[in-house]
């Protein structure tokens, strides 16, 4: 097959730690379904963004582990899909640079994300931050990448991909290919105390179930979650946004119409509870497998990493002739 009737998908995460049941529903097992039509799947644990808003990077090599742990306990096979490391591949920060001079500044300052980040993070309103969407063109562009799975948050960042890729292809001649977003299904997980925002591991332990908790904490973090008044287990979600989150919740675990199962919001809490604890246990099992044997993941990543360094190294050396270095 020629390169260019390729599927070659890449995306990442930043391993800043814990990842929670919004994180598996909303980009791993998307990602595990999408393993089976690339031709290529690059997942690129994105350490060097991680260091944008990362105070302390004391945890990442361990964060690294785990989220490697994680894609492949999720589904993700290492046989066929390459899991490497960003900071790994020099080539990256290369591109990056390069990718700069064709970047204009103020593209970059309206960027929702980088407001967001700023607001979230003011003590680090570095370069970093301003240039991510820079560096994520980077990663993309070197493996070919036709397709970019994200969530919309993420959306503008392969819109800043796409304009980079032709302002460089107009000033130094075709070479990158334009890639396209696949966006990822909004099925969105709230918080379990606040049903108006997102999950995210940034508001607190009770505020999301990890992909880890075990079951007393899952059964714990259930049963103090946030409800509505009445006591009808409905989707609403105007009007009962907390047990709408609740039913999303449940019927990504389960086949069963909660209505079924459960009478009033307690018997609906503790189903949902044992639903989540099942939904999670095989997750849970090939995690603490992996765990054990640190050296077959180093492992998959040293491999994960010497295919992407191939790839990334070609496309510098094609860009360099292209631009007309010495
Ligand atoms: P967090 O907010 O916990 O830091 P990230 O922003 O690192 O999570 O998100 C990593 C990936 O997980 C992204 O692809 C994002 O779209 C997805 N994701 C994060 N939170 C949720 C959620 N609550 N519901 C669905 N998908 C989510
Ligand atoms: N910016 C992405 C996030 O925060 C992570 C990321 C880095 C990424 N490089 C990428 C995603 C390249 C897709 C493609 O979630």
């Amino acid at each position: 097959m020629k390169d260019a009737d390729k599927k070659i998908i890449l995306t990442g995460m930043r391993p800043t730690g814990i990842l929670h049941i919004g994180n598996y529903f909303g980009a791993l097992l998307p990602l595990v379904k999408l393993q089976k039509d690339a031709d290529e799947l690059y997942i690129m644990i994105a350490d060097t963004h991680a260091l944008t808003t990362l105070e302390d990077s004391k945890n990442l090599k361990k964060n690294t582990l785990n989220l490697t742990n994680a894609y492949i306990a999720a589904g993700i096979d290492p046989n066929k899909s390459i899991i490497f490391v960003q900071s790994q591949i020099p080539e990256h920060a290369e591109l990056a640079i390069l990718l700069s001079m064709v970047t204009p500044v103020s593209m970059l300052g309206i960027c929702p994300v980088y407001k967001e980040m700023c607001k979230e993070h003011p003590q680090n309103k570095n370069l970093g931050l301003l240039a991510y969407p820079v560096i994520q063109t980077a990663d993309i562009l070197l493996y070919k990448t036709t397709d970019v799975p994200v969530g919309k948050d993420q959306a503008p960042h392969i819109e800043i991909a796409r304009e980079i890729a032709r302002r460089f292809n107009s000033r130094f001649g075709e070479i990158f290919v334009e890639p396209k977003t696949i966006l990822q299904k909004e099925s969105k997980i709230f918080s379990l105390q606040n049903p108006h925002k997102k999950m995210s591991k940034s508001h607190g332990e009770k505020t999301y179930i990890s992909l880890l908790d075990s079951p007393e904490k899952i059964r714990e973090k259930i049963k103090i979650a946030v409800t509505d008044s009445g006591k009808e287990i409905v989707y609403d979600l105007k009007k009962k946004p907390a047990i709408s989150n609740l039913l999303t919740i449940y019927n990504l675990f389960s086949k069963k119409p909660a209505k079924e199962v459960a009478n009033g919001y307690a018997e609906f809490k503790k189903e949902l509870a044992e639903v989540i604890i099942n939904g999670l246990a095989p997750l849970q099992k090939k995690y603490k497998e992996l765990e054990k044997n640190p050296d077959y993941v180093k492992e998959v990543l040293a491999q994960g990493n010497k295919k992407a360094k191939k790839i990334a190294s070609q496309t510098m050396e094609a860009v360099k002739t292209k631009i007309g270095f010495f």
